[in-house]
């Protein structure tokens, strides 16, 4: 199974765990999933990339073990190197780095490959296209940060639809977008050329299977 390598065109919603009731996981995925989700966004947070703490590898294989999606897990951690084996071995699917928490990231990119899983960089609002230019060889995608790493519900940073429209100029590599998109922003970052729409509190906001609902057929109709 290779989620990137096989999404072509199209545009593809992916709840944001984070919102989600933690004690009841698989139902909450189940619940986007009846909404048209298509991949599960798994953050991994460690309090000292970002200020605060998350789940890990063995949540991870949980939640391989309970749905059918592919998990895509977004490592906001520092010297993430310690973690791929983990979270390779836990089943996910994709693994992306923040570029800005590796020393070595053409090696960390080819380790997670290696494993058998997709590798993605996630950029920090500030980070330019500019830095991974050395790396596009050795990704299967890109996730543009639309907010601060290390907490859901912050508002949408509208520069950041200007830095997929960049980086769509540099790569034909899929982006993913994560951090306030909703219905409204969606759209915006479909327009600059984003495909895949992570979204955490504008899906647990409500009943999970209508919000996401909205958020793709927002994001299909922009095109
Ligand atoms: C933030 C995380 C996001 C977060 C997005 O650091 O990477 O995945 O869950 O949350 P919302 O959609 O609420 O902005
Ligand atoms: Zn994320």
């Amino acid at each position: 199974m290779a989620f990137w390598g096989e999404l072509g065109d199209r545009i593809v919603g992916a709840p944001s765990i984070l919102a989600a009731d933690f004690a009841n996981l698989g139902d909450e995925v189940r619940r986007a999933q009846m909404g048209g989700a298509e991949l599960v966004h798994f953050d991994a947070m460690d309090n000292h990339f970002v200020p605060n703490l998350t789940i890990g590898p063995v949540v991870a294989a949980s939640l391989v073990a309970a749905t059918e999606l592919p998990v895509d897990a977004h490592l906001m951690v520092d010297n993430p190197d310690n973690l791929i084996a983990p979270f390779i071995e836990a089943g996910v699917a994709s693994i992306s780095v923040q570029p800005e928490a590796v020393t070595h990231l053409h090696r960390i990119l080819e380790v997670i490959r290696n494993g058998g899983c997709e590798a993605g960089v996630a950029l920090n609002p500030t980070t330019p296209p500019e830095f991974i230019e050395y790396t596009l060889p050795y990704l299967d995608y890109i996730l543009v940060m639309s907010v601060n790493p290390g907490f859901g519900g912050q508002s949408f940073i509208p520069e950041m639809a200007d830095k997929v429209r960049r980086l769509k100029e540099m790569t034909d590599l899929p982006i993913q977008v994560d951090g306030g998109i909703t219905a409204e922003t969606a759209p915006i970052m479909v327009e600059a050329g984003a495909q895949v729409l992570v979204a955490g509190s504008a899906v647990y906001k409500g009943d999970p299977e209508t919000e996401m609902g909205k958020i793709i057929e927002a994001g299909r109709a922009a095109r």
